[in-house]
């Protein structure tokens, strides 16, 4: 029996434009996680992917070509040169919320790759896992960026700009960044499609707003470098202007992202897709306890407390 694990993430700046090539910092989250367990089966059955969390188990030969766990086991298996004439089953399972800006998708199906490379001792490169995972993204997701197989596969905080730059970032001051869930479920795919419309109705109104993120993201990317916590909050406040702006904010993230800011947050912004999902606060150890309790009397269904470093 083999396991492996694949950790949530969290976008900090950037969500959106870097999908129209703007650079973005996204980080990962270790107090969710995905896991796969791949275990040999009955000779002649084949291979089967148990979803434990939705109590549903596929058989691969019987599932749809274009269903995303089917194609990351298939991708998976011809990428490491095994085929597939295998009698295996998969269990996967996860902790992270679904639909809510935490890349549980990505994670779901990096777990699978480790899992299934450790089974037949043949090792991936984050970068090949992240490739494959990208593959499955395109059919979750329509257009992904793909800051979210990479920051999920590389595992550290990452400055990502598509087709071109992922670098790891130095955090010179370890910061802590609290993770509200505002319980409203909302899938990437739809948010996407939904700003690729409004860019396509005013395209240089939002290549301007895109521009300004993208501005925003070189800022803050040098502000976590030099350790200037105060400056990333006033940032993280002006990308939530911005995402405001086109137009995937909701009426519970307004909520937090007030909440936050009266009870002290250094910054406050919606964090992924938008339209629901999680907002994102930075607080200093002084701030932690009463933005915790402000977001909980606001609304948050869930919190997560990490700190970047
Ligand atoms: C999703 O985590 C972030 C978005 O920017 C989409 C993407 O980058 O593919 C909204």
């Amino acid at each position: 029996m083999t396991v492996a694990y694949a950790s949530g993430k969290v976008i900090l700046f950037g969500e959106h434009a870097v999908v129209y090539g703007r650079p973005a910092i996204a980080v990962p989250v270790t107090q969710v996680r995905a896991q796969a367990v791949v275990e040999g089966a009955a000779k002649g059955r084949g291979i089967a992917i148990v979803a434990q969390d939705l109590g549903q188990t596929y058989l691969l030969d019987q599932t749809p070509p274009d269903d995303p766990l089917r194609q990351i086991v298939v991708l998976t298996l011809q990428r490491l040169g095994v085929g597939l004439a295998h009698d295996l089953t998969i269990t996967i399972s996860s902790t992270i919320p679904i639909a809510r800006g935490l890349g549980s998708g990505a994670a779901i199906s990096t777990a699978i790759v480790r899992a299934l490379s450790k089974y037949f001792d043949k090792e991936l490169s984050p970068r090949a896992i992240s490739d494959l995972v990208y593959e499955v993204e395109k059919i979750h997701h329509g257009t992904p960026s793909g800051i979210d197989n990479t920051v999920i596969a590389y595992e550290v905080p990452i400055y990502f700009v598509k087709s071109q730059t992922c670098e790891a970032l130095r955090v010179k001051r370890p910061f802590i960044i609290i993770i509200a869930d505002t319980g409203v479920q909302s899938p990437t795919k739809v948010a996407v499609a939904e700003v690729r419309r409004a860019w396509e109705r005013e395209p240089s109104r939002y290549d301007r707003l895109f521009d300004q993120m993208g501005e925003v993201a070189i800022r803050a990317r040098r502000a976590i470098e030099e350790g200037t916590i105060e400056e990333m909050g006033h940032l993280m406040n002006e990308n939530h202007r911005l995402l405001r702006l086109i137009g995937v904010s909701s009426p519970e993230l307004e909520d937090l992202v007030r909440a936050a800011r009266e009870a002290g947050a250094l910054g406050a912004k919606l964090s992924g897709a938008g339209r629901g999902g999680n907002m994102i606060a930075l607080v200093s150890e002084e701030t932690e306890k009463p933005v915790v309790r402000a977001l909980r009397e606001a609304g948050a269904k869930h919190l997560i407390v990490t700190e970047v470093k």
